[in-house]
């Protein structure tokens, strides 16, 4: 089972690219669900079936061994989502709340993000497929999707257990105190449900069967962004296995007629192309670089999108074996004379964007506006951190036994 996921910036071909590996590895025999997380319901257009309507929600099958989902709008979180809300109302009701700006207020943050995680899931465990291939909204979206699980089930865990306990002796007695209503048993399970279910997709998403790939075209603005995309999914512990490099130019020179006046258009674009392809292959040393060529027309249809994948240029990492585990490199942790050391990959990541921050048994690691709470092992729970170095695409964060809890034995 694999789940490969395509993100990179609007417009550069996520879609296209998505239905293509999902049609070819179909033609292959495997089995594929190619399911879209965009708000943009360009699936269906790519691959010239009808996903939306009566049809949304539900994979519809488009051709042998192939199904596509479009995902909607978060009605399975509905039902219990509703449970959490009354509560909400009824508590920001005894504020003196009006009714129309708590109904704003209680409006869950992230409820499509949501939907999408809990339908990968769901179809994940289907054992339906042997490939989920997800097209994803454009970058910042699929990072906000991607950290959610690890953000949301951090913020639960603190809100809960605290009450949990309470609540059985208190509740009666509090209420009554507070005037305030304390959530009972319903609501309490409600959030316990997709506290669990969301660690779930954290670990599936994170683990061994995952991937991501970034589309981008070979222009410097995509290039950048795509770098800081890098960094931040590694950041999130999501691993890129692979950089599809799309709307690549047919080389002038090989197309160049005899004798016809050289199009200063085209080279200009072709000579940008190639500075690109460079930059692209420098920045990511290590991954796979595939090339897909800026096809005469739009790759519409299952037709087109397997000869687009057919024309890619360069392997991607699994191409013999589309289903071949992810080789994944994780937060380390080893023993050193002086301690430990933590190493977490950050590819490309400079040490003036980084931001360290050690509170009590969490290290908060930042780089640039993104963030992760990374809860520390036990044995570094007891130690204090004495430097850290970014270098070679991996951050390196030195620990050393803190005398006051581990004296020197
Ligand atoms: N290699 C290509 N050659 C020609 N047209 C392409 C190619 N890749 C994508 N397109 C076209 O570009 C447009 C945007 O592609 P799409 O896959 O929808 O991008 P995204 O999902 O990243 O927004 C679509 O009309 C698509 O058919
Ligand atoms: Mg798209």
């Amino acid at each position: 089972m694999r789940v490969i996921l395509f993100t990179g910036k609007g417009g550069v071909g996520k879609t296209t690219t998505a239905a293509a590996t999902a049609v070819s590895a179909a033609r292959a025999g495997v089995r594929t669900l190619v399911m879209s997380t965009d708000a943009a319901h360009s699936l269906g257009d790519a691959l010239a079936v009808r996903l939306g309507g009566a049809a949304a929600g539900t994979p519809v099958e488009v051709a042998d061994h192939l199904c596509a989902l479009q995902v909607t709008s978060p009605q399975r979180l509905g039902e219990s989502w509703r449970v959490v809300q009354d509560y909400l109302l009824a508590a920001l009701g005894t504020l003196g709340i009006d009714t129309v700006v708590a109904e704003e207020l209680t409006r869950l943050p992230g409820a499509e993000e949501i939907a999408a995680l809990l339908e990968l899931s769901t179809q994940v465990e289907s054992e339906r497929w042997d490939l989920v291939v997800v097209d994803c909204a454009p970058t910042a979206e699929t990072l906000r999707l991607l950290a959610l699980p690890e953000a949301l089930a951090w913020h639960l865990e603190r809100l809960l257990p605290a009450q949990r306990g309470l609540l059985k002796t208190l509740r009666p007695a509090a209420a009554a105190a507070s005037g305030m209503p304390l959530p009972d048993a319903a609501v309490i399970e409600a959030v316990t449900g997709w506290q669990r279910r969301l660690r779930d997709v954290h670990r599936l998403l994170t683990g061994e069967q995952t991937s991501v790939r970034l589309v981008l075209t070979p222009e410097r603005v995509v290039i950048a962004e795509s770098r800081r995309t890098w960094t931040s999914l590694s950041l999130y512990g999501f691993v890129v296995d692979a950089v599809v490099v799309n709307r690549v130019f047919p080389d002038a020179a090989a197309h160049a007629v005899a004798g016809a006046a050289p199009d200063t258009w085209r080279s200009a674009w072709n000579t940008a192309q190639q500075t690109g392809l460079a930059e692209v292959r420098e920045s990511f040393a290590g991954l796979p670089v595939v090339v897909t060529p800026y096809l005469a027309s739009e790759p519409i249809g299952l037709t087109a999108l397997a000869e687009l994948a057919a024309a890619q240029d360069g392997a991607m990492p699994a191409d013999h074996d589309v289903l071949a585990p992810v080789t994944h490199r994780g937060m380390t942790v080893e023993r050193t004379d002086a301690g430990f050391r933590l190493t977490l990959p950050l590819p490309l990541a400079h040490a003036s964007d980084l931001g360290l921050q050690r509170r009590d048994d969490e290290l908060l690691v930042a780089v640039g506006e993104h963030r992760r709470v990374l809860t520390l092992p036990a044995a570094l729970q007891r130690c204090v951190v004495e430097g850290a170095s970014v270098r070679d695409g991996l951050l390196r964060v030195r620990f050393v036994p803190d005398e006051e809890v581990w004296p020197r034995g």
